[in-house]
């Protein structure tokens, strides 16, 4: 039976309700977030990322002793295979960093004994290394594209940390990592996102979790996902560079119906809770370091989006400011986002897992009927 066009389309699946998930709740007419029951303002300022990594996973925040046993785990597994080393080395130094990182994660699939094995504790054990190896990939891709060797991964440090430490060899300091722990939190779950329904789709069809994962990375990449960060910092820095006047920027690209990157959102009607967070760090960063110049390009971008379109921010908006204020270059905004969002991904593939059943919509035709090759 056909399908009779525009009856039962939804443009981009708006509003459409695909399956039940006990992972993320969020309510974009108030703007809330919720992680497994929690608020993610709570969570951003009382928790960890290895807790929320726990939290994705199993439902829960950790016990002392769980919370001990996955940071060990994370922190015995950092160190990735040398033929990934090789691998990243090799690709050319203007590659996207996150086209390389979808590689190297799809190879470190090559490199795991349990790739097939579907199995739900095989499937875990998956998850933890996914999540230990994606910030050692990313920190090495960007020592590469520098020129420089990568640098082991510390074992003392917590994940947000040993992040920092691997770009360029020192130990941040505790406001740094902390800030940046909180960055981490705020991109691990965002419900069923473009890159998380590409996972599950991909998970559906029973394929690997290596493959869903490399999926998920590429659906992030693009500008209207994940790759929405990397445009915000090309946009301020080309305003910084031009001088120009911010109001009449906007007011240029709208004009011009161009999009301003980091404002919209599908879900939130209102401001995303994640950019009201990532606000308060920025003015904080700023305060510190005495340089307001990307607090108050910011504020007068948000003013002007939110008096001539009623849009507002989004997570990628202000997190754009704070990566740059802690000094990480544009190119690895998105990879970042990536090795946080795995915790989220890996978490609804094995939600997808466990009691799967294969995601498969239709199309209704609208092309030519009834043509014949001849007679
Ligand atoms: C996120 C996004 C793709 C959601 O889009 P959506 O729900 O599909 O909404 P649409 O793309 O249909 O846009 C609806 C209207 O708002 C406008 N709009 C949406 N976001 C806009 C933006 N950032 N700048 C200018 N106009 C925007 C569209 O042009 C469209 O206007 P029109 O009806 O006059 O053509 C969209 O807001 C966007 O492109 N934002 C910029 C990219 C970004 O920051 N992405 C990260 C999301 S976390």
């Amino acid at each position: 039976m056909s399908i009779s066009p525009g009856s039962t389309t939804d443009r981009g699946l708006e509003g459409v309700v695909a399956l039940e998930s006990r992972i993320c709740d969020i309510d974009g007419s108030v703007g809330h977030l919720v992680y497994a029951g929690y608020e993610i303002d709570d969570l951003a300022r009382n928790s960890t990322f290895e807790d929320v990594v726990y939290l994705l996973w199993h439902g829960e925040l950790p016990s002392r002793d769980a919370r001990q046993d996955l940071s060990g785990q994370l922190r015995r597994t950092r160190t990735v295979p040398p033929s990934i080393v090789d691998l990243i080395d090799s690709a050319p130094s203007t590659a996207s960093p996150m086209a390389v990182l979808r590689t190297a994660v799809s190879a470190l699939g090559h490199e795991d004994a349990e790739v097939d094995d579907p199995s739900p504790e095989a499937n875990r054990r998956k998850a933890i290394r996914l999540a230990a190896r994606m910030p050692t990939i990313v920190a090495a891709i960007s020592r590469a594209q520098a020129g420089k060797s990568p640098l082991a991964p510390h074992p003392d440090l917590s994940m947000a940390a040993n992040f920092l430490y691997m770009l360029d060899g020192r130990v941040p300091g505790p406001k740094a990592e902390r800030i940046f722990d909180a960055c981490l939190i705020l991109h691990a779950e965002h419900g069923l996102n473009a890159s998380t329904f590409a996972g599950r789709v991909i998970a559906a069809t029973m394929a690997d979790m290596y493959g869903a994962i490399t999926g998920a990375i590429a659906a992030l990449k693009g500008p209207l996902h994940g790759g929405a960060n990397l445009k915000v910092k090309e946009m301020l820095d080309e305003i910084r560079a031009s001088g120009q006047d911010v109001e009449a920027y906007v007011m240029g690209k709208l004009a011009r119906k161009e999009r301003i990157m980091g404002f919209g959102h599908r879900v939130y009607k209102t401001i995303d809770p994640r950019a009201t967070f990532l606000r308060e760090m920025l003015s904080e960063l700023s305060a510190e370091q005495g340089d307001m110049s990307w607090l108050d390009m910011s504020s007068t971008l948000m003013t002007v989006m939110g008096r001539e379109k009623n849009l507002h921010p989004n997570v990628d908006f202000f997190s754009a400011s704070v990566y740059a204020l802690l000094g990480i270059s544009g190119g690895l905004f998105t990879p970042i986002f990536a090795m946080s969002r795995v915790a989220g991904w890996s978490a609804h593939l094995l939600e997808q897992w466990d009691g799967n059943r294969l995601i498969r919509p239709r199309a209704a035709y609208v092309g030519p009927a009834n043509r014949k090759i001849s007679g």
